[in-house]
Parts: structure tokens; C-alpha cells; sequence
């Protein structure tokens, strides 16, 4: 069967001749997850990296977007937060989806980069105002002293963007709200995979795997060179 009719959503198998794009296979089982909303954030997927010991080191973290073609995932972050001190000594990641509901995972390893401005100004500026001033107001992953002191820095923080002092950022009307830049420190990654390995629940621990890898080799403008992805079925 030509593997370009194959639809990946209604496949209860991997096909016999596996296909050979299967960053399509992943996009459209997140797209099914999303659109059915089978969890409260079923675009959640595990972000693993490793710390300048070599200890690996995991949470999760939403998939802003997801590019078949040339194939990379965008997660945003702080930039000073625990994820992203690894990312910069160490630019290895593994990411990992589960649908539980669907009984599907997606493994995929690669390298990541940082999104360019842009990109990041253009996505910050789709948040919610509440959420842009949370990316103020948190120094992800440094220590904290209580809630409250978090809550007061918080509102520190929104008065020096222009915001009027206010018991609750809720009590602040549409037209109060001043526009708050994106901040230097907060922005995307672009997960660059070489392997990725899509796996279906089957009946009595039977499951269907394969894993395909491809050459990743930087290019220009944080952008990467990529080869053909090549796939192999395993054991489950
Ligand atoms: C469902 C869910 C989604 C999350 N999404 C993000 C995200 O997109 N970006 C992010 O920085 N943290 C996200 N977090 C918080 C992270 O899991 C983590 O606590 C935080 O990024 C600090 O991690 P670090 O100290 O290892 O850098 C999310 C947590 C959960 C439970």
C-alpha cells in the first residue's frame, strides 16, 4: 500500500513497509490528541536534559509547534531556568509524548536551539496579558523564600512594567492594561530530532515499535541540515 494514503490516526498497527516520514505519523497522532483534547494539555510532552554532571534531569513542558518539514518541535522557556543552563553546556534533549488514550508514544532525541527573537516575540505576543506578565515575574528554577514573597515580587515587577498597584491583577480592566514587552530572558527552543520512535499499545505486552534516525548537522541561523529518516522495527 502506498504509505501516503495511509491515514496515522485510523492505523492500528505500524505499516508492513514502515513508513518514511515519520514526523507526519507524530504531528498527526499530537493533532488527534489535541483536537479530541484526550487530556487537559494534551500537547504535553517530557523534556529531558542533562546537567554538567551528566545527570539526567526531566519535566514537562507544553509543544508550541510542531514542524514536519524540515522537522523540529518549539517548547518556550526561561532562559535562566534549570532546562536551559543544561541546554546551553549540553545541547542534547529527549522529549516524550504519551496518550495514554490512545495508547501511543512518541520518543524523540535530538539537539536544541535557541528560537530566533522573532519567533519568540511572535508567539509571546498570543499569550494572555496575565500570562506575559508571569514570564516577568517568576525567576524560574532560583530559590524562593514563601509564596508570599514570590506573590510580592510579582507585583514589584508589574508596577515597574506600568502596571497600578492592584490587590489582584483580575481587578485590572482591559484598558488599564499597559503593553508588556517580552522578556530578554524568556523565549523558544527548537528540538532538532535525529531519532524518533513511534510506539502503538498492542494486546498482551505485543506492542508495535520502530525507530528511524537521520543526520542532524548545523547549518546557517540556528537552523540544521537534515538527511533522510530511515526506520528499523524493534522488539517491544
Ligand atoms: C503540564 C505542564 C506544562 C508545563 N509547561 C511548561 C512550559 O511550556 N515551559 C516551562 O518552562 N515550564 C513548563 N512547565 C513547568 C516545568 O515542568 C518545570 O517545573 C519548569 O519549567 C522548571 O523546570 P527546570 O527547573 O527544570 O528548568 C509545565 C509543567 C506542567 C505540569
Amino acid at each position: 500500500m502506498d504509505e501516503q494514503v495511509i491515514d496515522p490516526c485510523s492505523a492500528k498497527r505500524l505499516p508492513k513497509q514502515l513508513p518514511t516520514d515519520p514526523m507526519r505519523w507524530a504531528k498527526a497522532w499530537l493533532d488527534e490528541a489535541v483536537s479530541r483534547k484526550v487530556q487537559r494539555n494534551p500537547n504535553t510532552m517530557t523534556a529531558m536534559t542533562v546537567d554538567e554532571n551528566g545527570q539526567p534531569a526531566g519535566r514537562q513542558v507544553l509543544c508550541k509547534d510542531f514542524v514536519e518539514d524540515p522537522g523540529y518541535l518549539v517548547f518556550y522557556t526561561n532562559y535562566k531556568s534549570d532546562k536551559s543552563r543544561h541546554l546551553e553546556h549540553n545541547d542534547r534533549i529527549a522529549l516524550l509524548f504519551h496518550w495514554d488514550a490512545f495508547g501511543r508514544q512518541v520518543r524523540l532525541e535530538g539537539r536544541a536551539v535557541r528560537s530566533p527573537a522573532a519567533e519568540s516575540d511572535a508567539y509571546y505576543a498570543t499569550r494572555d496579558w496575565g500570562s506575559q506578565l508571569g514570564a516577568w515575574g517568576s525567576d524560574q528554577s532560583s530559590p524562593l523564600e514563601s509564596r508570599a514573597a514570590l506573590i510580592a515580587q510579582v507585583g514589584r515587577r508589574a508596577m515597574k512594567l506600568g502596571v497600578k498597584a492592584a490587590t489582584s491583577l483580575k481587578s485590572i480592566t482591559v484598558d488599564e492594561r499597559p503593553i508588556i514587552p517580552r522578556p530578554p530572558h524568556w523565549g523558544g527552543y527548537r528540538v532538532w530530532p535525529h531519532r524518533i520512535e513511534l510506539w502503538i499499545e498492542g494486546e498482551d505486552r505485543i506492542h508495535d515499535r520502530a525507530r528511524w534516525e537521520r543526520s542532524v548537522e548545523p547549518g546557517e541561523d540556528g537552523a540544521f541540515v537534515v538527511s533522510e529518516w530511515s526506520g528499523t522495527r524493534l522488539q517491544p
